[in-house]
């Protein structure tokens, strides 16, 4: 059982009783002290106004026709019309036996956006977020009762493979010879060659003609470089252990097609404007600085398609083939006018409808330790794997003395989990800075320290011989606070499906992990006896739980000792 949902719908039926006033929503927040209960609404004050009578006597109304006696003390009236409420401690202990794994389904699907890397391009630490984050909320969106379906739309269309090709082809390079960094090594001389030599920049246009056209040596060799650049990615999906796969690729040449459709459909609804030789769709509201139209150029004055066009084609085949009703693009803040404009485009033309909503969840830039952009000394991107190994090593050197433990398999996942919770705790809109120390540290609102208060635990309950039993004595105000906050996880969970905020989720289980050191200290679990002992046995077993599911949500891995 959730408790919040379950109190609020109680008080609206009793403002409905009490006042004639359905479907009222009590807003119920937690309590702000601890000596005001667990929870506190302001209903009383709002209806007061509708009703222009005094806040308490409303609250008085309020309380009295609302049924609560088996969940909650007595309501409390307070200041100047606050109800507070006190769940008994059988309603929390039923909170923590009944623990959701999952919510019921919302029979919804959401399609996500994510992770998008570029082909013949190193991953950079914005696509180490958009992976992090979009894991995570998929994770948070399956778990809240939706079907999720992934899509990773790398970057594998676009002029610079003619450019590539064309060198390729003028060096004789063979395609299969080339890593990932090679490539971007390739993709720059071809960049040189293509500014400096007007007959290989010609060719170069011409070749991709021929590989929008499907010209079969052509899309041999680009077919080459896309699969190298994915089985590098995959690498990297491996070690920082996201499911990602091959199969949730849907890159922007799967729209090359579609695109010629985009633009006569928006020509036919009468949405293009020629503006310099370019096919562009002006909507009311886009202006830039200066105050002058911005439009959304859908087809370039050479006949080339860009990134927006794919948008839109992926927009309409993600409502129309995948059915999705909710669509959520994890990309980084500098592409939130991009989006705009193409939800705005797309519900003008009728492939976004007003049931399916589009989201952009946009993040902040990871900084080095110099507050700039993380980047290499030379200004190059700052290779994703090594970063990776340098946290494993960070946390095998914090290991070293451990015994008893699997430390390679443990070091990984403390390493990366360290990784992960530091991009995902603080307000995703946020810059943060790429600490390795502070991101292993065993204290503080870290990974490591949530992961150690798991292992803590395990060590706790496979002494005790890992207990089954029930939460039924919480008579001591650190096991109320404990089982209250266990209780709330899937409210916890909820929200983070609602906001698309992940650190609501980081900051849920650090206050779980702290309310079992203050549990620890004021209620001894294994020496104590009877029924107590059971209870408090079976509350760590929530907390773990709790503690494993969140974490795993997160895409973390909780190992069970450290
Ligand atoms: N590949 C792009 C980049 O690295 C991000 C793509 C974002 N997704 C999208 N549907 N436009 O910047």
């Amino acid at each position: 059982m959730s408790v919040v949902p379950v109190l609020s719908a109680r008080l609206t039926a009793a403002a409905a009783l009490a006042f004639d006033l359905p479907g009222a929503d009590p807003e119920l927040r937690a309590a702000t002290k601890p000596e005001f209960g667990h929870f506190q609404t302001n209903l009383a004050l709002r209806l007061a106004k509708t009703l222009g009578t005094s806040p308490r006597a409303v609250a008085a109304e309020l309380v009295a026709h609302a049924e609560l006696d088996d969940l909650c003390a007595p309501a409390q009236i307070a200041g100047p019309g606050f109800v507070n409420l006190t769940l008994l401690p059988s309603t929390l202990a039923a909170g923590v036996n009944e623990l959701p794994r999952s919510l019921p389904t919302t029979g919804r699907r959401v399609v996500v956006d994510y992770s998008q890397p570029n082909v013949a391009k190193q991953m950079h630490v914005g696509h180490l977020r958009s992976t992090v984050i979009g894991d995570a909320l998929c994770n948070v969106l399956r778990y809240a009762g939706y079907e999720v379906v992934r899509q990773n739309h790398v970057g594998d269309w676009g002029t610079q493979f003619g450019m590539m090709v064309e060198q390729l082809l003028d060096e004789q390079t063979p395609v299969e010879s080339l890593d990932l960094e090679e490539m971007q090594q390739l993709y720059q001389r071809s960049r040189k060659h293509f500014d400096s030599d007007p007959v290989f920049a010609d060719r170069s246009r011409r070749r991709v003609v021929l590989l929008q056209s499907g010209d079969p040596r052509t899309r041999g060799i680009w077919q080459q470089l896309v699969d190298i650049s994915l089985a590098e990615f995959d690498r990297v999906y491996a070690l920082l252990g996201s499911p990602l796969t091959q199969a949730d690729v849907v890159g922007e040449s799967a729209y090359n097609d579609a695109l010629q459709g985009i633009v006569s459909d928006l020509a036919a609804a009468g949405l293009l404007t020629e503006s310099g030789g370019a096919q562009c769709a002006f909507l009311p509201g886009f202006t830039g600085r200066d105050g002058s139209p911005l439009p959304v150029i859908v087809q370039k004055s050479d006949g080339g398609f860009g990134y927006s066009a794919t948008d839109l084609a992926a927009v309409r085949h993600r409502v129309r083939d995948l059915k999705a009703d909710r669509i959520v693009y994890v990309v980084d803040h500098r592409q939130s006018l991009h989006f705009q404009q193409i939800f705005a485009l797309a519900r003008t033309a009728r492939w976004l409808p007003e049931t399916t909503s589009a989201e952009h969840v946009a993040f902040g830039t990871v900084l080095g330790p110099d507050g700039k952009p993380f980047k290499t000394r030379d200004g190059g991107t700052v290779s994703l794997v090594s970063l990776l190994d340098a946290a494993i090593a960070r946390a095998g050197a914090l290991l070293a003395d451990r015994t008893g433990i699997d430390r390679e398999s443990v070091a990984r996942a403390v390493g990366i989990g360290a990784v992960k919770y530091a991009d995902l705790s603080s307000d995703r809109t946020n810059d943060y800075v790429f600490d390795l120390d502070r991101m292993v540290a065993m204290t503080g609102n870290t990974g490591p320290y949530l992961q150690y208060a798991h292992a803590r635990l395990t060590r706790l309950l496979s002494k005790a011989g890992h207990p089954e039993g029930q939460v039924t004595v919480l008579a001591e105000p650190a096991e109320q606070r404990l089982a209250l906050l266990l209780a709330g996880f899937g409210d916890a969970v909820q929200q983070v499906a609602e906001t698309l905020q992940p650190h609501r989720l980081c900051t849920y289980l650090y206050d779980v992990a702290s309310a079992l050191s203050a549990f620890y200290e004021s209620c001894p679990v294994l020496p104590s006896e009877g029924e107590t002992r059971t209870s408090r046995l079976a509350l760590c077993t929530a907390t773990r739980t709790v503690l494993h599911d969140g974490l795993a949500l997160l895409g973390i891995t909780a190992p069970d000792a450290m």
